[in-house]
């Protein structure tokens, strides 16, 4: 029998990853591995809906609620993930930096989806649609997203699935990011997800 893997999915706004692995899940391509626990350091982010119309546990971590102190915030993570035995975290739209202390904790058991295919247009200051400013406002020509596991260095850990986003003329930001999320991060998230489950996942 298999004991699949414990999953976190840690987030802070829309959700839209959480859901494509929700879904997933729900479609057997997510198999080795079991969304336990949905965390957000936004109380009113509309992915902690989701998690709740699919059943799935929820607890709010805010930062700035802790005092504004990171190692209180990643201490009070900590204490919640352990609380439900999580082995994986998955960084979906997760809008803070975990520090050495917290990474170190989880070597190649957490991982993160970035919106540009890295080592492009990736690190401090590079979330969200900012991201796909950076890609117009340059001129490349493809984008495309980047799932990795996450270590001390933002956006710098080992890449584990990449996919390519032509880039249109007449692209917005808005339109552009969603091109992205269609075409790559709801797809490879979902796929990185069942790989490092899969190696993460006990027969007993
Ligand atoms: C996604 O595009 C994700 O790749 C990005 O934020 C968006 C969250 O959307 N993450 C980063 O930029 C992290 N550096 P979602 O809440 O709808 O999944």
């Amino acid at each position: 029998m298999l004991k699949k893997t414990r999953i976190a999915v840690l987030v802070s706004g829309g959700g839209t990853n959480l859901q494509a692995l929700i879904d997933a899940q729900n479609a057997g391509i997510i198999k080795s591995g079991q969304i336990e626990l949905v965390i957000s350091n936004n109380a009113d982010a509309y992915a902690l809906t989701r998690a709740q119309n699919a059943g799935i546990d929820t607890a709010v971590v805010s930062k700035k609620e802790l005092g504004g102190d990171q190692r209180v915030f990643e201490e009070t993570l900590i204490e919640v993930l352990m609380s439900k035995g999580i082995e994986l975290i998955i960084l979906a739209g997760f809008m803070c930096i975990l520090s050495a202390s917290f990474t170190s904790k989880y070597p190649k058991r957490i991982i993160n989806v970035h919106p540009s295919l890295i080592p492009s247009f990736c690190g401090k200051g590079f979330y969200g649609l900012h991201v796909h400013e950076a890609a117009l406002e340059y001129g490349v020509k493809v984008t495309g997203a980047t799932v990795h596991f996450v270590n001390e260095i933002p956006d710098g850990g080992e890449i584990i699935l990449q996919k390519a986003v032509e880039i249109k003329d007449g692209d917005t930001p808005e339109i552009l990011q969603k091109r992205v999320m269609e075409e790559a991060e709801w797809k490879i998230l979902p796929q990185a997800a069942e790989m490092v489950s899969a190696e993460l996942a006990e027969y007993i």
